[in-house]
C-alpha cells in the first residue's frame, strides 16, 4: 500500500475514534434481559432493527440469538457503522443467521440502513449519544416504535419533552447498570434510561409513597406554588399540588400515578431557584387525583 493510502486509512480511523468518543458504552446482556423479558409479546411477530449493534460486540445480537425461539419475531436484523465500508448486515431468522455486506458505512442514517428502517416494526438499541437528538427525530419522521438506550438528561431536549410529557415515550420497566467499554471493562458512562414508544404495564412500575409534607419543613420554589422535593423517596404522599423533583425521577415515574406536567423551567418560564440560586434540571409533577396516595391514604392539599 502507498505512504498516502496508510496515512488516509490511519486518519480515517482517528477520525472514526474521535467521533466515537462519546459513543463506545456497550449495553451489559444483564440490563437487556431484565428489560427486554417484558417485550416478548409485543415482539411476537414483528422485524426488529437494531441499526447501531455490530454483531460482534452487541449484546443485543447474543440476547436475540438466544431468545429467537421464546420470542418468535419475524426476524431480527443489525447492522453498525463502519468507516472503512465494511459494513454488514446480520439477519436472523428461523432458518438461521444470514450475513451479508450492504453497501455504504452502515451509518443508521445512511441509504441501505434507512431502507431496512422503513421495513422494520421497531428499532431496539443503544444508540451513539453524540447523535441521540438527530437519532430520535429520525425514528420520529419515520414515525418507528422504538425501545432504545438514551441518556436520562435527553428529557430536557426541546424536541423531546413534550412526547415525554404526553407519554409518547414511556420509561422502560428497569434501571439500568453499569456499561461496558471497548475492552469489556465496566464503565459508568452518562446517567441513561431505557426509552420506549411501545406500551408499558405501569403496575410494574408504582412505587409506595412513605414520606408527609410535614417530615420536613416544606420548601416552595420562589414565585412558584410548586413544592421543593430534593429526593424522589421524599415525594409526600399527603400533598397533592405541583411538585418539582430531580430528574433522577424518572427512573420510578409511573404515568398512572403522575402527570409530568413541564420539564426544566417553571410555569413563569423561567428556571426554578431556591432563594436566588437556580435548581437545576427538575421535572414538574402532580400526583394523579385518581392516584393510591399510600400511606393511609391521608391528604392535605
Ligand atoms: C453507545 S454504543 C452502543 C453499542 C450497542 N448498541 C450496545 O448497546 O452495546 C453506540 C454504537 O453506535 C455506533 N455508531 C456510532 N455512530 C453510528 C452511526 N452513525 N450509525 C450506526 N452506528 C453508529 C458506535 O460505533 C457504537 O458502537
Amino acid at each position: 500500500m502507498s505512504k498516502v493510502n496508510t496515512s488516509l486509512k490511519n486518519k480515517a480511523h482517528l477520525d472514526e475514534a474521535r467521533a466515537n468518543k462519546n459513543d463506545e458504552f456497550y449495553t451489559n446482556r444483564e440490563d437487556i434481559d431484565k428489560e427486554l423479558q417484558h417485550y416478548h409479546k409485543l415482539l411476537k411477530g414483528k422485524v426488529i432493527y437494531c441499526n447501531c449493534d455490530d454483531y460482534r460486540w452487541s449484546k443485543f445480537y447474543d440476547y436475540f440469538k438466544d431468545n429467537f425461539d421464546i420470542i418468535k419475531p419475524k426476524k431480527v436484523i443489525f447492522t453498525c457503522l463502519k468507516q472503512d465500508k465494511k459494513a454488514k448486515k446480520i439477519v436472523i431468522t428461523k432458518s438461521g443467521i444470514k450475513k451479508s455486506k450492504i453497501e455504504g458505512t452502515g451509518s443508521y442514517d445512511s441509504k441501505e440502513s434507512i431502507k431496512i428502517l422503513k421495513s422494520a416494526d421497531v428499532v431496539i438499541t443503544n444508540p451513539p449519544y453524540s447523535l441521540y437528538r438527530e437519532y430520535i427525530d429520525l425514528l420520529d419522521n419515520h414515525k418507528k416504535d422504538y425501545l432504545l438506550v438514551g441518556p436520562m438528561g435527553s428529557i430536557i431536549y426541546r424536541d423531546i419533552q413534550p412526547l415525554v410529557i404526553d407519554n409518547k415515550m414511556n420509561i422502560g420497566y428497569t434501571i439500568l447498570g453499569p456499561f461496558r467499554d471497548t475492552v469489556g471493562n465496566k464503565v459508568l458512562g452518562a446517567p441513561s434510561l431505557w426509552f420506549t414508544s411501545l406500551d408499558i404495564d405501569t403496575s410494574v412500575k408504582h412505587f409506595e409513597l412513605t414520606k408527609s409534607i410535614t417530615d420536613s419543613g416544606p420548601v416552595f420554589y420562589d414565585d412558584e406554588n410548586i413544592l421543593s422535593v430534593s429526593k424522589y423517596r421524599d415525594i409526600p404522599y399527603d400533598y397533592s399540588g405541583f411538585m418539582g423533583v430531580p430528574i433522577s425521577f424518572m427512573r420510578h415515574f409511573d404515568r398512572n400515578q403522575f402527570d409530568i406536567i413541564k420539564i426544566r423551567k417553571g410555569f413563569n418560564g423561567k428556571d426554578l431557584q431556591i432563594n436566588d440560586k437556580v435548581v437545576f434540571n427538575r421535572v414538574i409533577i402532580k400526583r394523579k387525583t385518581n392516584a393510591y396516595p399510600n400511606k393511609n391514604s391521608k391528604q392535605k392539599s
